[in-house]
């Protein structure tokens, strides 16, 4: 059992990884500073989002939002916006709810305990371990998918690391990493290691600083850990969406539940053209089919077929929005993509690939 390695194993293990880490991490911005709002929002955008899409969303996003009071006192709209085209848009609710709650409850002031951290809504033990180390110092692990994958090969550990008895190990074993006066860099340093050497494919091993103590390289294949279970297959989903413009605008809906809830979607519907049709009072001769859209979530695979119309009235509920001003707007990725393929309009710069074109009737 990992945990009860010696603590002289664990030493030489740290030792090497601060070397290492203090050598080749990445100037990253918000590794700048140690004002645990910054690092709050870095860890949150950061979760299930690759660095590089995050750094420009991360500067926006704290030029608005400069402080908790900031998020707190602007409304979800106005936090949506700065996170649209970022994805999992219940980070962005969370996060203001946090903020919300450290004005309320904490005079605006993000709390340096590990245990108020984690009472803050949105602050799961992942982003606790990481403000409460990065931030104020605080001897407390955190473990992430990197993690997760360094910490297996390292000490050679079987299982699931989703499932509770590899879970807690690799808890308790990163709380022993932990466990010294630079926490922040341990936890960084097991992240970034896994983030830049010890990859899912290929691992870097002939350069890594901690090959020497690594059970995985020694048994010669490192990529059979970490053993996690085979990935669901996201399931498919048949929507059906209508893109109506006129000069220059178009009707768009404010979403009112689901995942992309306050946010502007076309109207759209989870069926084919009819139940579209039937929801929006359309006769079938007022539209034409454009093709499919493709947007893959992780639990789902939507495959949006597209209708387009030449509306004189408004759809239900729908307003009209001007296509040129909609990056301001809390627009979700899936919309864009949706707007784009209809008229090659780019509502926004990042992340616009996986559009494919479906066949046209
Ligand atoms: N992934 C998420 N947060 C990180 C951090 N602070 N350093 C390295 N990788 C990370």
């Amino acid at each position: 059992m990992p945990v009860s390695d010696p603590a002289h194993a664990i030493e030489g293990h740290r030792a090497l990884l601060l070397a290492w880490y203090h050598r080749a991490k990445r100037a990253l911005p918000w590794r700048e500073s140690r004002d645990p709002w910054a690092v709050w929002v870095s860890e949150v955008m950061l979760q299930q989002t690759r660095v590089d899409t995050v750094v420009p969303y991360y500067h926006r996003f704290l030029e608005r939002f400069g402080s908790p009071e900031a998020l707190a006192s602007a409304t979800e709209q106005e936090a949506l916006a700065l996170w649209s085209g970022l994805g999992y848009y219940r980070r962005a609710r969370l996060l203001q709810a946090g903020a919300r709650a450290v004005v309320a409850e904490h005079g605006g002031v993000v709390p340096a305990d590990h245990a108020k951290l984690r009472g803050l809504p949105g602050v799961g033990a992942y982003t606790a371990g990481a403000i409460g180390s990065i931030a104020f110092g605080l001897r407390v692990p955190l473990v992430d998918g990197n993690v997760e994958r360094v910490l297996t090969r390292l000490h050679g550990l079987s299982g699931d690391p989703r499932t509770p008895p590899l879970r807690q190990t690799l808890w308790a074993l990163a709380a022993r990493y932990a466990d010294h006066e630079d926490p922040g860099s341990v936890n960084q340093g097991l992240m970034e290691l896994g983030a830049l050497v010890c990859l899912p494919q290929n691992p870097q091993c002939l350069t890594c600083a901690l090959r020497d103590p690594c059970a995985a390289r020694a048994e010669g294949t490192p990529e059979r850990w970490p053993e996690k279970a085979p990935k669901k297959v996201p399931r498919a989903e048949a929507w059906s969406a209508l893109v109506a413009k006129s000069e220059g605008k178009v009707w768009l809906v404010e979403s009112p539940r689901g995942r992309w809830e306050g946010m502007l979607v076309p109207p759209m519907v989870a069926g084919d053209a009819a139940a579209l049709l039937s929801s929006l009072g359309l006769a079938p001769e007022r539209v034409q089919r454009r093709g499919v859209v493709t947007h893959v979530l992780t639990h789902a695979r939507m495959q949006i077929t597209v209708y387009e119309t030449a509306l004189d009235g408004a759809p239900p509920h729908a307003r009209l929005y001007p296509l040129a001003g909609l990056n301001a707007q809390a627009v979700p990725t899936m919309t864009a993509k949706v707007l784009e393929f209809v008229d090659g309009v780019s509502t926004k710069p990042p992340r616009r690939a996986g559009c494919r074109r479906g066949p046209a009737p």
